[in-house]
């Protein structure tokens, strides 16, 4: 029990050893592909991973993982099993193409329920994909998980890095580290083999550096990136030699390094006397 009016008390999960939220403050910015794509990668990287859709209003988990329509609670098994990961998604219940409009005490009941009455069993990884912005979702996770860390997604555009900034910042003000930031959209190679910056490049590592927190990493712009979201057959498990699926995994070692150093003992000082 916790006070009145003191915080809520947070739900465990005694199996999983990380919970990562991958996050942005802007919408489109393809945090769902991120989430997808990272997942499979620490996957292909050895890990136990599990992959929860946040984003109850427009959930995309079960299109880029290939799971039709709502499944028969009564005979699927919870969380469903893709591609060797554990996957949960409000669209397993209500067809994703269905609007939603429930207030935020819905979007905490059903979230709470995703992580603390599902059993996710023994898990390195659980990786969050959130819906955009800095609402509810964002305030249910991070008041109720013990999150290891967020990674914040942006595009090169300055609309979108003043956006992923106040992501940011929204992760830093209730405590949960910042890992670091992911340019996606980041660039383009032509068959003519030249380097196009459709949206400009190099942002996401300049908000790093000036908000002191590390750049994990930049993923190219693929058409195929795109069509294997759509089709249920993430990049990364589809073409897993791409030089997209190859920055996917670059990520995810970036990802694995900064939890781990985040462990490590503090650097005690010398003391001369
Ligand atoms: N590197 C990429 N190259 C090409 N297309 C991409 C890339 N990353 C994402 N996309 C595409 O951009 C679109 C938006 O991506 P996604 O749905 O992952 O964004 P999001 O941030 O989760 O959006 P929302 O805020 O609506 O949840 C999708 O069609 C996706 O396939
Ligand atoms: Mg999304």
């Amino acid at each position: 029990m916790h006070p009145p009016g003191g915080p809520p008390a947070k739900i465990s999960l005694p199996g999983v050893e990380y919970v990562v939220a991958v996050a942005s403050g802007k919408g489109g910015v393809g945090k769902s592909t991120v989430a997808t794509n990272l997942a499979l990668a620490l996957q292909m990287q050895g890990q136990t991973v599990g992959l929860l859709d946040a984003d109850i209003y427009g959930p995309s988990i079960p299109t880029m993982m290939g799971v039709p329509g709502v499944i028969d609670q009564a005979t699927t098994p919870l969380p469903l099993d893709r591609y060797g990961m554990k996957l949960l998604s409000m669209g397993f219940f209500i067809p994703t193409e269905r609007a939603v409009i429930w207030r935020g005490p819905m979007i905490d009941k059903y979230l709470t329920q995703f992580i603390g009455a599902i059993d996710w069993g023994e898990l390195d990884y659980l990786v969050l994909d959130l819906p955009p912005g800095t609402g509810d979702a964002q305030l249910t996770l991070t008041q109720k998980v013990e999150l290891s860390g967020a990674i914040i997604v942006t595009t090169p555009q300055d609309i979108s890095l003043i956006d992923a900034r106040k992501g940011l910042q929204m992760f830093r003000e209730v405590r949960v580290p910042v890992l670091g930031i992911v340019e996606n959209m980041s660039y383009f190679v032509g068959d003519d083999g030249k380097r196009y910056e459709i949206f400009r490049h190099g942002g996401g590592r300049k908000l790093a550096a000036e908000a002191n927190t590390q750049f994990l990493g930049e993923i190219p712009i693929d058409p195929r990136v795109a069509e294997c979201g759509d089709t249920g057959d993430p990049i990364v498990h589809r073409h897993p030699d791409s030089p997209v699926a190859q920055s996917y995994l670059s990520l995810a070692k970036a990802v694995m390094d900064e939890l781990k150093q985040g462990e490590a003992p503090p650097q005690l000082p010398e003391l001369n006397f």
